[in-house]
């Protein structure tokens, strides 16, 4: 998008504001699926945890997409949507039974990560099919919190342990569908994607009736420009070839599943915020503007570095700022990057926008969340209202106290 368009959107819908590029989300989308053109069958499941308006699960649909949900709540956004249950999978962790049986019984299909919940499902619903979600002991992802397939990891079920699993699906007379891994988050070396998914290979010659191998997601984006990025092309081309030749040895026809978040959305997301205060100390130059971590929590929960463009002035004079929040207590979103000279009322824009940034939102500060627009056909749709005074009260109790 043009930072005259994006300036346009901000004027016209107020900031801070989110604004998602359709065209930029559908390109991932297309980049994916023809990066693995020669696998027979393909699935992509879009991690409705990255970004969950429906306008964008809408969108995933019109695409071909299914989803990768987390929640009964993510679930029935789905179905809000417009996705039949087949096309959605629930990848729980740590959930009631309840939750899961309320998750089967809405028909979507379910991955179990835990030996107890399996057994117990097993017992309940021996002829639902399920999906195994397989902890591959794989160190991988960009932060300690998005690595999830370490030997450490409250995720999936120890690869250790398939006797065990074997035993259970034994004993309940369990159909297996499907086996699935996730290693984690922002994975640079496809290598190490290969060697996991090698696990995963071995793990599926345990089941006959498998219909899909689904290889979680992990693929790392650019956040600036030059930056490394996961080779999709070469990954496809690599684990593509593997998979049939592995689909052939097992002797049965089978889906290979993706469930990208962050490959999807990430750099099609733009977060506008207005610049209150310019404020010079001895030291440093802050800008601060008129949000926080409440809006945008990724650089200080992961330390992610989000390219900041000054939209209002992209080419004046460069000089190093501070870029931090409104919230009362420390809120930095960039230290001492180079911008756009910085005058109070410009609006910064910050890239890659779009995966965990809306979604992990708060009202912290009594603050109002953000609108969201997206971006299609060369128009702004807003697709979530900024929230105001009644939303802050919503639900909240004014008990008589006298
Ligand atoms: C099970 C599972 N699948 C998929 C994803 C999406 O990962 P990413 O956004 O890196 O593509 C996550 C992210 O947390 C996940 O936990």
């Amino acid at each position: 998008m043009q930072p005259k368009d994006l300036l346009s959107l901000a004027s016209a819908f107020g900031s801070p504001l989110y604004v998602y590029d359709a065209e930029k989300i559908a390109s991932q989308y297309a980049r994916l699926t023809d990066a693995f053109s020669k696998t027979g069958s393909l699935r992509i499941n879009y991690a409705v945890k990255a970004l969950s308006n429906i306008a964008i699960l809408k969108l995933f649909r019109k695409l071909g997409a299914g989803l990768d949900t987390v929640s009964i709540q993510e679930v029935q956004l789905g179905l809000h949507a417009g996705f039949e249950p087949n096309k959605i999978i629930y990848t729980p962790n740590g959930v009631s039974f309840e939750e899961i049986e309320e998750a089967a019984h809405l028909g979507v299909q379910i991955n179990i990560d835990n030996l107890s919940v399996l057994e117990h499902f097993g017992a309940r619903y021996p002829k639902v099919p399920v999906c195994i979600r397989i902890n591959p002991h794989v160190m991988a992802g960009g932060n300690s919190n998005i690595s999830v397939g370490h030997i450490d990891s409250k995720f999936g079920i120890s690869i250790h342990q398939m006797p065990h699993i074997l035993r259970i699906v034994e004993n309940t007379g369990m159909h297996i569908n499907g086996i699935h891994m996730h290693t984690g988050s922002d994975i640079l070396d496809i290598e190490v994607f290969l060697y996991a998914a090698e696990i995963l290979f071995d793990a599926a010659k345990h089941f006959a009736t498998l219909d899909f191998l689904d290889f979680g997601s992990g693929f790392k984006v650019p956040y600036k420009k030059g930056d490394i990025q996961t080779d999709i092309e070469e990954l496809g081309r690599k684990l593509s070839k593997r998979f049939n030749a592995f689909e052939k040895e097992y002797g049965r026809k089978l889906t290979l599943a993706f469930e990208p978040g962050k490959f999807l959305v990430s750099e099609a997301g733009y977060f506008l915020a207005k610049v209150n205060v310019v404020k010079q100390t001895t030291s440093t130059v802050f800008a601060g503007i008129d949000s926080g971590f409440n809006h945008l929590i990724r650089p200080m929960l992961y330390g992610s570095q989000h390219y900041i463009e000054n939209i209002s002035n992209t080419k004046g004079k460069e000089r190093f700022y501070t870029v931090v929040g409104y919230i009362c207590e420390t809120d930095t979103f960039a230290n001492n990057c180079r911008i756009h000279e910085i005058s109070e009322g410009n609006i910064l824009c910050f890239h890659n926008a779009g995966a965990y940034c809306f979604s992990m939102s708060s009202n912290y500060n009594s603050r109002f969340r953000p609108a969201e627009v997206l971006w299609y056909n060369g128009k702004g749709l807003l697709i979530r209202e900024r929230e105001t005074f009644d939303d802050l009260l919503k639900n909240q109790v004014d008990v008589a106290l006298d």
